[in-house]
């Protein structure tokens, strides 16, 4: 089967781009773009329970259904992480009141899970000129710390990166050349010029993303304390290791004076955008939710079958779920849930689900579909979702509790979607603009 997919690739060349090439490579299905193409699916209603009973009020969801989604969604697809531990403990260093010419108070805090665990190193700009406590957007970065501002202040840390034409792993030294490489993403005067605080850490300092990241990083280092050489096939997989680090993070910001622990929004572009997701899933404390273009595995619903797809994601990343997730590989009509019941997993907490024009690996119509049934969740609460039935042009968002974007552009996070996400925070933490 497979094999004739190859071969009808290679004849259709005409038909073909780099995309394709790539997957006749993976011996995977070649992505799927046309809306026609798209199988007719059933969507599992969220009210719905196990035992055909329906949800009518916020307290049976809360009580009932909402924890019975929560452990499928942990024992199908994230799988089970820690508790929090015990020894956890936190390392203030590296504090300057004035970074970024005054704009900003920057620490650096080394949360560490236990002694001898690998550190997280977060960094939190506190904007001087806000009272006191601020609100926080709290995020994972993909390259470093030192990536997200051209701040020479702050400390370039090792990371492990693989290597995929060589097929090696190695402790690489950050390149101070790549200092605010990313910061086009973070927007940094912009936010704390709004009066939030801004806290990040990198995905490597919790686990290296690739396959046998894992090695070095949280995972590892629980796998080894459990006595155990293999993960258990609901044991957690790397995204939920990122957020439960998100959730050491918070743990963090409620002890920091400067912060005020109501109000944090925890936010993630892409992979890290699922990650914000189940973050927010697991994690009352995150008080807004945004997911920025985070696709397959995240916003967009899977039974679609468009741009990315199981198979895809088990197959690249298959160190991000859980080893049963392994099982919905061209199977997504068997998932017992599917991405709106992972926004509503938030609820009645305000979650923004934002896609580009130009993402269609990501499906952005899949991301709206599911912000937009993720409201009768909301309306349990009597609280509105998206707020309209049609998918909305570009640069028109919509929605209150539950808020969805499409920008024009990229697979990106930008200063048009940070200025869609500052005026969602302004409006539910009750912030005058
Ligand atoms: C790949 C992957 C996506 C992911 C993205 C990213 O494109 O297929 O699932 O969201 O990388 O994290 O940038």
């Amino acid at each position: 089967m497979r094999i004739a997919v190859c071969l009808a690739l290679f004849t259709l060349t005409t038909a073909m781009n780099d995309d394709d090439f790539a997957f006749a490579a993976d011996d995977l299905p070649p992505p799927n773009y046309d809306e026609a193409k798209v199988p007719a699916y059933t969507l599992p209603d969220p009210l719905k329970c196990a035992d055909g009973k329906q949800v009518d009020d916020d307290k049976a969801w809360r009580a009932k259904r909402r924890p019975e989604l929560l452990e499928l969604y942990r024992t199908e697809m994230f799988g089970r992480a820690p508790t929090k531990p015990a020894e956890l403990s936190f390392e203030v260093e590296n504090v300057d009141p004035k970074a970024l010419g005054g704009l900003a108070t920057r620490k650096e805090v080394v949360i560490l899970v236990a002694p001898d665990a690998p550190p997280i190193r977060m960094v939190l700009y506190v904007p001087n000129a806000a009272k006191k406590p601020v609100p926080v957007f709290l995020g994972m970065n993909f390259d470093g710390n030192h990536t997200i501002d051209a701040d020479p202040g702050i400390t370039l840390v090792d990371a492990w990166t693989w290597d995929p034409k060589t097929k090696t792993e190695s402790l690489v030294k950050a390149d101070p050349a790549k200092r605010g490489a990313s910061a086009s993403r973070w927007q940094l005067p912009l936010v704390l010029g709004r009066g939030y605080a801004v806290a990040t850490f990198p995905r490597s300092d919790v686990e290296p993303d690739y396959a046998e990241g894992w090695k070095h990083g949280l995972r590892g280092y629980y796998l080894a304390k459990s006595g155990r050489k293999d993960f258990k096939p609901d044991d957690w997989g790397c995204i939920a290791a990122w957020a439960w680090a998100t959730s050491r993070a918070i743990d963090y910001l409620e002890t920091d004076p400067d912060i005020e622990e109501r109000q944090i929004a925890v936010h993630g572009h892409s992979r890290l955008g699922k990650t914000s997701l189940w973050t927010g899933a697991t994690d009352g404390r995150a008080r807004i939710v945004i997911s920025n273009n985070s696709g397959e595995g995240g916003a967009a619903i899977a039974r679609r079958k468009i741009g990315e797809t199981t198979v895809v994601l088990n197959t690249r990343f298959p160190h991000w779920f859980c080893g049963n997730f392994k099982k919905y590989s061209e199977r997504e009509a068997d998932l017992p849930f599917d991405a709106h019941e992972l926004v509503a997993l938030s609820a009645p907490r305000p979650v923004y689900v934002a896609s580009a024009t130009l993402d269609t690996w990501a499906d952005p119509r899949g991301e709206f579909l599911a912000a937009l049934h993720a409201g009768p969740v909301y309306g349990l609460f009597g609280k509105a979702g998206v707020g309209v039935t049609d998918m909305p042009p570009a640069e028109s968002p919509v929605g209150d509790f539950v808020a969805y974007h499409l920008r024009t552009g990229k697979h990106d996070i930008t200063e048009y979607d940070w200025m869609q996400y500052l005026a969602f925070a302004d409006r539910h933490f009750g912030k005058k603009k």
